[in-house]
């Protein structure tokens, strides 16, 4: 049997390209070979957007972009968590098994604190829904970036824990780190980042891509345009890019114009799967997702509410 793999996904919004290379690329190269699940995290979501319209529309952008970037609904099973009522169940059994103190070592908490903001008990929480998300589906492997290392470990702690308390019941997850190809630059050099406003948006028109481009931060100092040539590195060799660069040294414009193209040759198919999906094709394929992981995951919970004691 193959092995079963779980991954999560927020429904923030506009990709970029760093987010393409980072996790999404990653993904679709790799859950074939497993027995995988799928999730939009939409209840986790709900500690940060406040906005139903917003969440409602991000709900249905990120599966767009998940299937045009070439995931196959038909080896999947991809849902969203909301759907599922048994993650938020077992998240509760889990939260009367840890600590607070437990819980109050999580960096996105901390980070929060750090901040002089307050942070609200959902997301104080968030680790034991995560938690439940990954053990309900029996994960082996969990591929995430390197900043949900900790999350996962929270997981196998609350799969220890309740194991201890009531007995072998859940198998211990691995993440798995996506490094992809390590950290896509923006367009300013620094790593791409919404909140830094130096992405190249993914699945932006061909014009938005060209002005994003056109604007990558160059100086005439040395050999080549270093910001320009760290994102080329994504679309082409070294020994492809060679040429070109010898070839113009100085023309910033044209070299420029090289990676628009070579960005489009890669974006522009996927655009278009993108644009023939609809709202309603997401419904249909969200319920059927729902349908498939309410089995596997209602079978798990009855496991748990027996052994907790709460079915008489
Ligand atoms: P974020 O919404 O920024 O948390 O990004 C979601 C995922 O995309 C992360 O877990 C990373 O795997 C990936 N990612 C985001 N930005 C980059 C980047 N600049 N380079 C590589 N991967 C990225
Ligand atoms: N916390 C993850 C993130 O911010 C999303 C997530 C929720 C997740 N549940 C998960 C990831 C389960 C992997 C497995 O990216």
């Amino acid at each position: 049997m193959s092995k079963r793999l779980l991954t999560g996904l927020q429904p923030s919004g506009n990709l970029h390209l760093g987010n393409y290379f980072g996790a999404l690329k990653p993904f679709v190269d790799l859950y074939g070979d497993y027995d995988s699940h799928l999730m939009v995290v939409d209840y986790h979501a709900l500690t940060t957007i406040k906005d139903a319209t917003v969440l409602r529309s991000n709900i249905v952008d990120v599966v767009k972009d998940y299937l045009a970037a070439g995931v196959d609904p038909n080896k999947v099973i991809l849902f969203k968590q909301s759907d599922v009522p048994e993650h938020t169940e077992l998240a509760w059994i889990f939260e009367c098994l840890v600590s607070v103190s437990f819980l109050e070592l999580a960096h996105a908490y901390k980070d929060k604190l750090a901040k002089g903001l307050e942070a609200n008990a959902g997301l104080f929480n968030y680790p034991m829904l995560m938690a439940a998300d990954i053990l309900l589906y029996d994960t082996d492997v969990v591929p995430v970036g390197k900043d949900q290392q900790q999350h996962v470990e929270y997981a196998r702690e609350a799969a220890n824990k309740f194991n201890l308390a009531y007995g072998e019941t859940f198998v211990e997850p691995k993440e798995m780190i996506l490094e992809g190809v390590g950290v896509v630059p923006g367009t300013d050099g620094a790593k791409m980042s919404k909140s830094y406003k130096n992405t190249i948006p993914l699945f932006g028109s061909k014009d938005e891509i060209a002005k994003a481009v056109m604007g990558i931060v160059t100086d005439s100092s040395g050999e080549r345009p270093e910001n320009v040539y760290a994102i080329h590195k994504l679309f082409k060799s070294d020994d492809e890019l060679a040429s070109l660069y010898e070839a113009n040294k100085g023309s910033y414009k044209i070299l420029k114009e090289a990676l628009i193209e070579d960005i489009e040759t890669l974006i522009a198919p996927m655009r278009d799967r993108r644009a023939d999906i609809t709202d309603d094709a997401v419904r249909d394929i969200l319920r059927a997702g729902a349908e498939k992981a309410r089995a596997r995951a209602g079978a798990k919970m009855e496991e748990v509410r027996r052994k907790v004691g709460v079915t008489i």
